[in-house]
Formats: C-alpha cells, structure tokens, sequence
C-alpha cells in the first residue's frame, strides 16, 4: 500500500466506472421500500436477513438471488429511483462518468415493458447529468442463458430508443454459454451502429475472450481476469489495448480469487493490459468504485502510479466523445499535479 495515497485521495480522485450493473445496484434499504410500495412479497423478514443471505459459491449463487431481487422493480418510477440512487452515491465519490448496464430481459419475461424500464433509467441518467453533472452512456446486456433468439427479439425492441442506447453487452451465467452463439445479433448490433462489449473470462475459459473479440468484435472485454491462461490472448490483449473491466469485489465474493491479495489486478496491469476498476454489482458485493479502488490498492499494494494508470483507463476506455474525454483526462492529471 502506497503511503503517498489515502482513502480521501481515492475519493476525490476524478474516475469513471465501465462496468456496473444497474439492478446490482439495489440495496436491501429500497429493496423493502419497493417491495412495500408494490405490495411484492420478500422471503426475507429485514434488511439484515437479506445482507446476510449474500454469502456466493459462485456466480450463478448471485445470480439467483439478483434475479429475485429485482422482482420489486414494476414501475418507470422504480426504476428512476433505483438508477437516482446509484448516481447519487458514485457523485460522493467523484465518479465524472459511468457506463451503465441494463438486463431488459430480466424484466419484460416479469411482464414489464421495455419502455418502463428504459424510460425511468434514462430519465434519472439525464437529471444526474443536470444536477451532479456525471455524464453517462446505457448499456444494453442480453441473458445469455436465454437463447439467441430472445436477444434478437430484444434488439429488435429496442430499436425505437435507439439513441438512447450507446451499445449492446452479454451478461449472465457464462460456462456453458459461449459468445459465439450470439454472433448473429451482435453483428445485426453493430449494423445499426452500437458498440459492443461482452462477460467474458470471469468464470468461462480464454477461449470466450477470443470469441469475444474475433465473433463479437467487442470494444472492451468485462471482467477477462482468466486471460492470463493464455500468453498469445495477454499478447493479442496488450498489443491493441482492449480495455478489460475488472471488478474486484465481485470476484472475490464470486470466488473467482480467495482473497483480494490473491487477484491478479496487478499483475496484469503489469503485463501491460489496460485494466479499469469497477463495482460490478455494488449492492451485492459490499462496495462501490471507491471501494474497489480502495480494496485493490490496500490489498495489492498499489503504487501511486497503478492508481493512476486505473483512473487513467477508465476515462481512455469509455465510450465518451473526443472532447469530453480530453476534459476528463485533463482534470485527473490537474488532481494528481496538485496533490504531489
Ligand atoms: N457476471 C455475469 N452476469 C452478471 C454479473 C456478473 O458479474 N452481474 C450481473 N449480471
Ligand atoms: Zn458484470
């Protein structure tokens, strides 16, 4: 742990977040809250009985429970308020952008339009740019537990709020549900000129990462921590610069590592990958950006400049325009100058 960086230092630093999702985001709190104004019945009987069932094996032991979850979201409300939330916590920690996933999926097979929940999203993601000025960008995931004729449906749905919508990313239980299968809707994707980004390497092997990139051309890889299995991908990885975005709380409740001084953040960052820091589902995994950020650099003991290179990436790797961009890039350097 570097002496010349602090818990205040990690918080003030200007950064983005590129990999969260939104309805990871729902604590207990509004999760009763909902539930109450609903009328959804939960199993469990508190806020504490819930935050205690969050104990993983793996991912598909979250995903269950972040499936179920989310039955209280009904309305576009719920859905703005969930999304306020969010925004307002990652605004106390001076996050200047983020880049929000979204499982449609998840709520039209409950019988929710799509248009309620995107609706309600992007009405909370303008405000916030308003009044906490955090820029952002939507991400649409497919389930790829689901068959690639449901994601095509999905796509097609969303086709009226395309301008909404930056990209398209495949989330959900990997192992057995390779990118490859989705091929054909990620290429009907880009058609209509969204920007693709897929899971890929948390729990499934290297070879996801290559379909990835090879049949889904995707932007960034999510997560990819398992791409050090293979030094011809880290190669094909580092020489073009594909951002990977890494979440370390999550892979330690995942049991994708032991323990965060078992997560191979570092090392890769040493290996020359560019490596961003995000929360995944901050609700589930006990923390936020910051909190990632704060794991990893206590836990690996991350130099200034691997801190650096974190936040650096995270504004390099979105999907922002040139200018706003250069803004962001300039205003970390300006915070880093005056706090040497
Ligand atoms: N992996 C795959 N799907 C997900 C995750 C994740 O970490 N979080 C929400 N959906
Ligand atoms: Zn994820």
């Amino acid at each position: 742990m570097s002496p010349d960086i602090s818990e205040t230092f990690i918080q003030g630093m200007p950064k983005a977040e590129l990999h969260i999702h939104i309805e990871g985001s729902l604590e207990p709190e509004l999760m009763f809250e909902l539930a109450g104004r609903n009328g959804v019945a939960l199993r469990y009987a508190s806020v504490e009985e819930v935050r205690r069932a969050y104990d993983f094996s793996d991912l598909q032991s979250f995903l269950d429970l972040y499936y179920e979850g989310m039955r209280v979201l009904l309305h576009e409300q719920d859905f703005y308020d969930l999304t306020r939330a969010y925004l307002q916590r990652i605004s106390a920690q001076n996050v200047r952008h983020t880049e929000i996933f979204f499982d449609p999926q998840a709520h039209t097979d409950r019988g929710v339009p799509f248009e309620t929940v995107v609706a309600g999203i992007r009405r909370a993601l303008v405000d916030a740019e308003q009044q906490l000025g955090i820029s952002s960008k939507l991400i649409m995931c497919f389930l790829r537990h689901l068959s690639a004729e449901r994601a095509m449906e999905t796509l097609r749905t969303s086709l009226p709020y395309r301008e909404w919508i930056v990209g398209v990313g495949l989330d959900s239980s990997e192992v057995g549900h390779p990118p490859e299968d989705f091929k054909a809707v990620f290429d009907e994707a880009r058609e209509h000129g969204l920007l693709t980004v897929a899971h890929a390497g948390e729990e499934g092997p290297p070879e996801y990462i290559w379909q990835a990139l090879d049949d889904l051309k995707v932007s960034r890889i999510d997560h990819g921590v398992r791409c050090v299995e293979d030094p011809k991908l880290v190669e094909r990885l580092r020489e073009e610069q594909i951002p990977l975005t890494v979440c370390p709380l999550s892979n330690v409740k995942l049991r994708v590592f032991d323990s965060i001084q078992d997560h191979n953040l570092k090392r890769m960052l040493d290996l020359g990958l560019c490596v961003t820091a995000n929360s995944d589902d901050p609700a589930y995994f006990g923390g936020y950006v910051d909190e990632n950020f704060h794991a990893a650099w206590e836990g690996l003991h991350l130099s200034r400049d691997a801190v650096y290179r974190l936040a650096k990436n995270s504004f390099w790797a979105s999907f922002l325009g040139a200018e706003r961009k250069q803004r962001l890039l300039n205003e970390l350097d300006d915070y880093f100058a005056s706090h040497s």
